[in-house]
């Protein structure tokens, strides 16, 4: 969730850029930069970076903001490296006049290293970034000092994610290019600019150009050309931004939730790209944690954490064989916890500062477990205790109802899963390609998945009048179903109860009539049978069902009133994708209520008291 903004035309591109990125506040970061150059100069880039707030890099420009109209900034949300001055971009050249800032991933970035490294290239940061400055540096010299084509060159050697912009000393312009993260150019009259976000460029323009996925752009201060990849003129449309700062900073959507909805893809590519060795065969997650040295696991957590930690439990159980279970937060410290030394301790949280969480695993470290904490924030109290931290870097969630976060956390499992299996050697190289398969696949489809909203919103329209609401799953998305049903509780106060499908016949069959929206999960698993049994007794008794498909199962709308579809992925890997028209239908429940969707009543975004 980096932020970017560049500047050619007349003024100090340091002012520009410095306002522009304290626009982008709202995003976070752990670290700025930023560089410069004047017109016509051939010299060298003026550059400043530093760890921690976009004030430490004000300050260290105090005393004089570095000259040139020509710059670029960033700030960044750390991924890969940890956040300190060398780690921060713009990354450098090794002759210093080729600068570039990057936000998303370089999925590739260990092979390229590798190569570059082993053709005598010198790296002194830890980012996955600093390949593309290597690669460019050698294409710029192969292409005779041309720098669009240069980097076209370094892009086709790259996969990944990337939304990248480019300065080098020689020339009088800026290079973007786009690839899944969000870029924008800002037109001005004899100069232009570049950001990640609207919100940057509203002081200065209103006229904008989206970038789309394998546009390169050339900035200069009297125009814009953009092509392809292949150097081929694009032909893309100006618009005009109407919004106002704060739906800026939405992004144009009606609220934080629903656009924190729509970034589950990129966040999906954070947590689990950039992370895979061997061909894909093995993954690496930075940890110091010893697999050999664990019995068991228990995984602690709060609310939306701990249904992603149900999943993680389902998913450690069955590809790792480990002995797992998860405790509620606020019930973990006063149940006398049988954990020991070879017990694992797996925190999961957002904020990092949920003080049931952070109490969980202090009780836990007391009785001599090892912890892990799964993390969005950076710097938080558990980030602070735990022995080991994973970070889903999902980037700053502010919707009180978590969304995004949770999509990470489930990936983040799927991960460590897969490392605990490999280790264990419950997984042989076949499943392990099987499984990275799907992994890479999710993005993809989750982005098919937002396609649904429409036809959710008219679900929506339908149940909204209900008083109460059920929610069934089985396996693994019995999760899926507990999840589904807080999203709705919470920001639609429409009550809502999740139970595993087959325990309904237990009990809550009893509430099932015409009245009663029964919201199930039905996506493919080997008890897909008996999921279709349970969904003909709600149907027998007059309930409303809305069910949860693989968008090829054709025999699934005769046992349901509703049906929305979702790509079919491996079952173990299926809530990623299923949560997502949950998430939808609460959210449109709620806006159908009229409710406040992004600060819903008696909630807090962080809960730190008891
Ligand atoms: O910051 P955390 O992930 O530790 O927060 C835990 C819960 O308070 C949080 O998930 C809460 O349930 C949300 N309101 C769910 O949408």
């Amino acid at each position: 969730m980096c932020g970017i903004v560049g500047y050619v035309g007349g003024r100090e591109a340091a002012g520009v850029i410095l306002d522009g990125l304290g626009r982008l506040e709202y995003r976070g970061y752990d670290s700025a930069g930023l560089a410069v150059k004047g017109f016509g100069s051939d010299g060298k880039l003026r550059a400043v970076k530093r760890a921690g707030k976009l004030s430490v890099l004000r300050d260290a420009v105090a005393a004089g903001l570095p000259a040139g109209c020509v710059g670029l900034g960033h700030t960044r949300w750390a991924t890969h490296g940890r956040p300190n001055d060398v780690n921060a971009h713009p990354h450098l050249s090794e002759d210093g006049r080729l600068a570039v800032i990057h936000n998303g991933i370089i999925e590739n970035y260990v092979e390229l290293r590798e190569e570059l490294a082993g053709r005598g290239h010198v790296f002194v940061s830890e980012t996955d970034t600093e390949v593309l400055v290597h690669l460019m540096e050698e294409a710029y010299e192969a292409t005779s000092h041309d720098l669009a084509t240069a980097v076209r060159a370094c892009l086709a050697r790259v996969s990944g994610a990337y939304a990248l912009v480019v300065a080098h000393a020689e020339h009088d312009a800026l290079v973007a290019a786009r690839n899944t993260s969000p870029l924008v150019i800002g037109l001005g009259s004899q100069e232009n600019y570049l950001a990640s976000d609207v919100p940057a460029l509203l002081p200065y323009t209103r006229d904008v150009i989206y970038l789309l996925d394998g546009d390169v752009a050339e900035l200069g201060r009297d125009g814009v050309v953009i092509t392809n990849l292949q150097g081929v003129p694009q032909a893309r449309e100006t618009n005009r931004v109407e919004w106002d700062a704060e739906a800026a900073e939405k992004g144009g959507y009606e609220h934080y939730m629903l656009k924190e909805i729509y970034e589950q893809p990129t966040v999906l590519q954070n947590t689990l790209f950039g992370r895979f060795t061997h061909g894909g065969l093995d993954v690496e997650l930075g940890l110091d944690l010893d697999p050999t040295t664990i019995d068991r696991v228990v995984i602690t957590a709060a609310g939306t954490a701990s249904y992603a930690g149900e999943v993680g439990r389902t998913l450690l159980r069955r590809l790792a064989r480990l002995d797992t279970v998860v405790e509620v937060a606020s019930e973990f410290r006063y149940s006398e916890p049988v954990v020991d030394e070879r017990t694992l301790c797996i925190v999961v949280s957002q904020s990092g500062e949920t003080i049931d969480t952070l109490e969980a695993m202090r009780e836990a470290k007391r009785r001599g477990a090892r912890t892990l904490a799964i993390l969005n924030a950076k710097g938080s109290s558990i980030s602070r205790e735990a022995d080991d931290v994973l970070y889903i870097h999902a980037g700053p969630e502010i919707g009180v109802a978590s969304t995004k976060a949770y999509l990470g956390m489930v990936a983040a499992f799927a991960l460590l899963s897969f490392w605990f299996a490999r280790e264990r050697g419950y997984m042989d190289d076949d499943a392990a390609r099987e499984y990275v398969r799907a992994l890479r696949e999710l993005p993809g489809q989750v982005e098919r998945v937002l396609q649904v909203r429409e036809h959710v919103a008219q679900i929506a329209e339908q149940i909204k009048g209900a008083r109460s609401s059920l929610f069934l799953g089985r396996g693994i998305n019995a999760a899926t179903a507990l999840e589904g049903a807080l999203k709705l509780k919470e920001i639609s106060y429409v009550h809502a109860e999740a139970y595993p499908m087959g325990e309904m016949k237990h009990g809550p069959i009893a509430l099932v009539d015409r009245d009663l929206p029964v919201v199930a999960v039905a996506t493919n698993s080997p008890l897909y049978d008996k999921t279709v049994s349970n969904l003909q007794e709600v149907r027998a008794r007059d309930g409303r069902l809305v069910v949860v498909a693989d968008e090829d199962d054709t025999k699934i709308g005769q046992h349901a009133e509703f049906v929305i579809p979702v790509p079919r992925t491996l079952e173990l890997l299926s809530p990623v994708v299923n949560v997502v028209p949950l998430q939808l239908l609460a959210y449109e429940v709620a806006r159908a209520l009229g409710r406040d969707i992004d600060q819903p009543r008696n909630l807090a975004k962080s809960v730190t008291v008891e």
